[in-house]
């Protein structure tokens, strides 16, 4: 078993019958939903689900888990998902798709959040290994950009995969992929990004964690803030 496995097996220890769970998205949310399924299947446990992109909602699916569309519920129980990066404070980098506007609306409606990742992952700061994605409203992206850079972010619009246009994100939206000073933290940059017009969502997710589970070389650490 790998360690991102490992990871979401630990986290899905923590489902109990009955609950609302939001499904994240990539690979080690993928493991976190099978490991779901797994239970279903052998030990009848009882959930409903809520997806936080098509492909985790397909996969849902696919493996017969009961699944609510996010318009239909006011709050989950526990959302359970990976990251690109998490430094010391439990912020975390996310998004590196094109889902985090739901992954950040099931993050902030669930009663507890936990993150997983393998220990590659750890960062000391936000952005040191990522751009950070920040979703626009398309007629928008110039301003939203020129805005961006006057915070001291370099950066451009995410070209689609076969370089030939933008990419677009699950809501008809663009994404600037940016790079900002290392001395901002996470809470001041986290706040620049939120406050800044045309941006939808960004990838920080700063003081959304109740733990981060870290796998490594076979063991998990949970971290809980
Ligand atoms: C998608 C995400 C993913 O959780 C993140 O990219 C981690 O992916 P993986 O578990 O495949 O390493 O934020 O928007």
């Amino acid at each position: 078993m790998n360690d991102k496995q490992l990871v979401a097996l630990q986290a899905a220890k923590y489902v109990q019958d009955g609950m609302l769970v939001g499904l994240g998205t990539g690979s080690t949310a993928n493991y976190f939903i099978d490991e779901l399924a797994r239970r279903q299947r052998e030990e009848g446990l009882k959930v409903t689900t809520v997806a936080s992109s098509t492909i985790s909602a397909q996969k849902a699916q696919s493996l017969q888990l009961p699944i609510v569309a996010l318009e239909h519920i006011s709050g989950i129980d526990l959302y359970v998902d990976g990251a690109d990066e998490i430094s010391p404070d439990k912020t975390l980098l996310k998004g590196r798709g094109s889902d985090l506007v739901k992954e950040k609306l099931l993050a902030k409606a669930a009663q507890q959040f936990i993150a997983v990742a393998d220990e590659s992952k750890l960062v000391d700061y936000i952005g040191q290994n990522f751009v950070i994605p920040i979703e626009v409203i398309p007629f928008a992206w110039q301003l939203t950009k020129r805005s961006l850079e006057a915070l001291g972010g370099t950066g451009d619009l995410r070209p689609n995969a076969a370089k030939d246009g933008y990419w677009i994100t699950s809501h008809g939206n663009y994404v600037l992929d940016m790079k900002f000073d290392p001395s901002l933290d996470a809470k001041s940059l986290n706040d620049l990004l939120s406050n800044t017009p045309g941006v939808v969502e960004h990838g920080i997710f700063y003081s959304l964690v109740d733990a981060v589970f870290i796998a490594a070389n076979g063991d998990v650490d949970e971290r809980w803030a």
